[in-house]
């Protein structure tokens, strides 16, 4: 479900609602998580240590006031400290859990979905976006899952560079153009835009505004920490919300796929005209309605997260002024390299070596998800200690972008690390990784570059509020907003035309 992806990118958000979930449930049900029993008979191999903290809740407020504090890698620390390097046992959300430490685990995790483990994620969330709206079954839906990487891996997305390009420079134009911008609101424009275009084509701001209000519902139906459905609360308005969008989706694929038949549009226009001419291995095309609930999932979740990416490049690049100029020296080279006014095209981003390294220095520090969870298939053994069938796995990422020993110095911005040699693997997992990586992760990266090019060559800025305090709610975002005073270059082109 389009649920999952951001499943995957806002765990903790669920913590919360999970928290009451289960413990209401827990007290109507009278029923409380079993502990697993610890030795089998013969073979004396213990469930990893641990504590499980108090009933239903277990670790859960800990884990949150580590999250608040921007420091859940502490979380996960402390307790390799006290039980075991690898593995140790608590319990999250009302489910007994195993947390994997380090790239053995991520490894793991990553590399035995389906096999001993799967993704996992909380129940309740089905409401917001139900799982079949219609008459689509689970296989299908499925199927469509397992394809999302052909719609959004490089090969497919190289043909939209220059779109990107223009829909970035008319936002600059249209959002950037006084002395002052409030970053986190103007990025979240230009990634709705941009989602809103390659997604579905809808280019008319106006169109394009519309869904921002039931977006925004749905995101604070998310965070409400009140999953209660009743007229009037959060989750009530986000349910109407994600029904309404995904109304005015269906309308859209309908008409395209009509479109489409008759020939009067151009196949390649957007992902969404890939998706409906693509087949599955069975030579049958997708399923429609489930097209539409994944397009909800993805623009969803395109807009939601690379908001928080960019406020941060923006903000580090406020910051230290020797990288900006360095972004500054490369993104010129390529603008001086494109006879004005062409638009970018994929072999000019492949130039931005070193802009990239500040984008992947920011997602380390601030990746886009916490990690994300997973189930155990079947009872097995991992380093020594028995997970049980049943169990939760967690990953996060924090726990090794903040260990010293694979990022030395982790506090520090420094995209130079990125630049004498590649992380070891396993460490460096903004996305996940494995056959459940967020499927987004190059759609991420060149809207990123995209966005730095243009701003980059086009202002200098610095932040009106030079200690603005960082709240992590549960992701980091800076407290007022980010708000900068914008310095045009004198060489700035004029970018009338668009
Ligand atoms: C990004 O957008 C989401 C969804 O609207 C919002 O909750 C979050 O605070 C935004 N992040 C930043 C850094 O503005």
């Amino acid at each position: 479900m389009p649920m999952e992806y951001f499943f995957y990118l806002l765990p903790p958000l669920f913590f919360v609602l999970f928290t009451c979930h289960a413990f209401l449930s827990s007290i109507i049900m009278k029923h409380s998580p079993k502990p697993a029993k610890n030795c089998e008979k013969g073979q004396e191999i213990s469930l990893p240590l641990g504590r499980t903290g108090w009933p239903v809740i277990g670790e859960t407020l800990d884990y949150l006031s580590k999250i608040q504090s921007g420091t859940l890698e502490n979380f996960v620390t402390d307790r390799m400290n006290k039980y075991s390097s690898k593995v140790f046992k608590t319990s999250l959300i009302g489910q007994p859990m195993a947390i994997l430490c380090g790239p053995e685990g991520n490894k793991f995790l990553f590399s035995n979905e389906k096999k001993l483990v799967q993704v996992w994620f909380p129940g309740w969330s089905n409401k917001i976006f139900p799982k079949s709206h219609d008459v689509s079954n689970n296989e299908d839906f499925i199927n469509i899952r397992r394809m999302l990487p052909l719609f959004l891996k490089a090969d497919s997305l190289q043909k939209y560079v220059g779109i990107m390009d223009l829909v970035m420079k008319q936002h600059l134009q249209k959002n950037w153009d006084g002395d002052h911008v409030e970053v986190c609101l103007v990025v979240r424009k230009y990634t709705l835009a941009l989602a809103c275009r390659l997604f579905l084509s809808i280019d008319d701001p106006r169109e394009v505004e519309k869904l921002a209000k039931p977006i925004e519902d749905i995101v604070a139906g998310i965070f409400s920490g009140f999953p209660i459905n009743l007229p009037g609360t959060a989750l009530n308005r986000a349910i109407k919300a994600s029904k309404e969008i995904r109304a005015s989706i269906d309308s859209i694929v309908k008409q395209r796929m009509a479109d489409l038949t008759e020939k009067i549009v151009s196949p390649v226009q957007d992902i969404l005209s890939h998706m409906l001419l693509t087949v599955d291995e069975n030579g049958q095309f997708l399923n429609i309605v489930d097209i539409s609930s994944h397009l909800l999932g993805l623009i969803f979740s395109g807009y939601s997260t690379l908001n928080g990416t960019l406020t941060f490049v923006m903000k580090y690049l406020a910051e230290l002024p020797h990288v900006y100029d360095e972004v500054l020296r490369e993104q010129m080279a390529v603008a001086s390299s494109k006879k004005w006014p062409d638009l970018l095209g994929w072999e000019d981003l492949r130039k931005m070596r070193y802009s990239w390294n500040v984008a992947s220095e920011v997602l380390r520090l601030t990746p886009p998800g916490f990690g994300a969870f997973r189930e155990a298939l079947t009872d097995f053994t991992y380093a020594g200690y028995k997970v049980p069938k049943g169990w939760k796995l967690h990953w996060i990422a924090h726990a090794t972008h903040m260990n010293p020993e694979y990022f030395p110095n982790p506090e520090k911005f420094d995209p130079s690390r990125f630049e004498r040699n590649q992380p070891a693997p396993y460490t460096y997992v903004p996305f996940g990784g494995g056959p459940r990586m967020c499927p987004g992760n190059e759609y991420a990266r060149l809207a990123i570059l995209v966005f730095i090019h243009n701003v980059v060559t086009k202002f200098r800025w610095e932040k009106v509020i030079p200690n603005e305090r960082v709240f992590n709610d549960p992701l980091p975002r800076p407290g007022h907003g980010l708000p900068i005073r914008l310095h045009r270059h004198d060489f700035a082109v004029s970018e009338s035309i668009f």
